[in-house]
């Protein structure tokens, strides 16, 4: 199994170029089931966008993938199509689940492994379920799989969810797009990724509004030769803007669409960290005076529980308490335990975690459990005193393009053994 060994204390300078966003581009992939010729472009080279490739193969579409353009060129022509999303994709990679509404609308039935939960918590689907019976889909669960069908076709309906869920929003657009009329859905996701999602599906002809937390979407013919660009990873973003903020004389992180992010740059800067905001990029520098804050995490606009690991590494080196309200997943205090390895002072309260800075790091043997608890202990070890040896990292190359290589360019010490 490799592992990643990191010197720390040292001082990073350079640029990084951010990717496109993963959890953009994974409901896009599935949309492309929708269509027969699409081109995605800035295209995040990482381990769960090849096993999506992986499955949408499966399922009987061709891609051609060029890694040195970033691009995938998805081809659907509706031949020998297998409307199954077997166990051995859908477990290592839980937005596979995501192909359900587009084969459910296209082919009227689809067969979906049920993902089961992960480390961060028991990520039901019930709320994926709850909007394709609203369309008029049989559901049934057996066997460990997701039985739908929609003989008829599905059928537009007007209902809101209980509680808001980006897959659940997705797969709900995904299924709506060619159900008979109009679909009318509230408390709605919101995330910049459900937008990227709508544009493309814009392009691909299809009509959809959006009012707040509402979508309207009515069926629409759609098979057309498109190209889409997927927008900038603003976790990834978030991720090396912090460690900027921790380790670097001026990081300029390229290629961003800094409106993505801007309440977590209003956060950062509230927490002292001196950046410079450009157009398409971002300076940022070390800054020495971190302040403390309190963060809750909740669904968009709100704080992302993606960079909610990074934050804490942030706030251990902030002056006096700051507190993180974990809103979204049961159990996403994974890293705490290992970061208390190193030293941190971090106390969890039923789903707040109290973290007492700033405090000093030191170099430990660690691991990672899930993506974003793997690339905080990344960002822990770069201000560790001596060497952290980081294991199970294969989490960060499901999410993470190029992590090592792009800190190496900025002066990184780091290894993969
Ligand atoms: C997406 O997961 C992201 N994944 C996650 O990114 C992200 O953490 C999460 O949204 C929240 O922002 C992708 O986009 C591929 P949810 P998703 O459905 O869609 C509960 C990363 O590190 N829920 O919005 O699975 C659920 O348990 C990851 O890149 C139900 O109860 O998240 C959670 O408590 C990990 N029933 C809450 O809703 C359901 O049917 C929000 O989950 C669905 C969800």
């Amino acid at each position: 199994m490799q592992k990643l060994l990191i010197d720390g204390k040292k001082i990073l300078s350079g640029n990084i170029n951010i990717s496109g966003s993963k959890n953009s581009a994974l409901p896009i992939l599935a949309a492309t089931i929708l269509n027969n010729h699409t081109t995605i472009k800035n295209i995040p080279l990482v381990n769960d966008i090849l096993t999506m490739l992986n499955l949408l193969k499966f399922i009987g579409l061709k891609y051609k993938l060029s890694k040195k353009k970033n691009s995938v060129e998805v081809i659907n022509r509706n031949k020998n199509v297998n409307t199954v999303a077997p166990y051995k994709l859908v477990k290592t990679m839980r937005a596979g689940v995501l192909v359900l509404g587009p084969l459910l609308a296209k082919y009227k039935s689809a067969k979906v492994s049920l993902p089961g939960g992960c480390a961060i918590g028991t990520r039901p689907v019930d709320l994926h379920l709850f909007a394709l019976k609203k369309l008029g889909a049989k559901i049934k669960i057996k066997n460990g799989y997701i039985f739908a069908s929609a003989t008829k076709g599905l059928k537009g309906a007007k209902f809101k969810f209980p509680s808001i869920s980006v897959g659940a929003t997705e797969n709900a657009i995904l299924a709506a797009v060619q159900a008979k009329g109009i679909t009318v859905i509230d408390n709605c996701a919101i995330e910049p990724e459900i937008n990227d999602l709508i544009n493309f599906l814009k392009k691909l002809g299809v009509k959809i509004k959006t009012k707040g937390r509402k979508i309207t979407i009515q069926r629409s013919v759609i098979e057309k030769k498109i190209s889409h660009k997927i927008i900038c990873d603003r976790i990834e973003l978030g991720t090396y803007l912090i460690g900027g903020a921790l380790v670097a004389k001026k990081l300029k992180l390229k290629n961003v669409e800094p409106n993505l992010i801007k309440k977590e740059i209003d956060i950062l800067k509230k927490m002292g960290v001196k950046m410079k905001v450009g157009k398409n990029f971002i300076e940022v520098y070390k800054s020495k005076n971190i302040k403390n804050i309190n963060i809750e995490t909740n669904p968009y606009p709100g704080f992302p529980t993606d960079l909610q690991a990074q934050i804490m590494i942030l706030m251990t080196q902030a002056k006096g308490l700051s507190k993180i309200k974990e809103s979204i997943f049961e159990n996403r205090f994974m890293h705490v335990p290992e970061l208390k390895r190193m030293g941190a002072k971090i106390e969890i309260r039923n789903n707040t975690a109290y973290i007492f800075g700033p405090c000093f790091l030191n170099g430990a043997e660690v691991m990672a459990t899930d993506l974003r608890a793997s690339v905080s202990l990344v960002l822990a070890a770069l201000i560790a005193d001596k060497r952290t040896k980081i294991n199970r990292i294969y989490h960060l190359d499901r999410g993470y393009e190029d992590l090592e290589k792009k800190l190496v360019k900025c002066r990184a010490r780091i290894k993969r053994v």
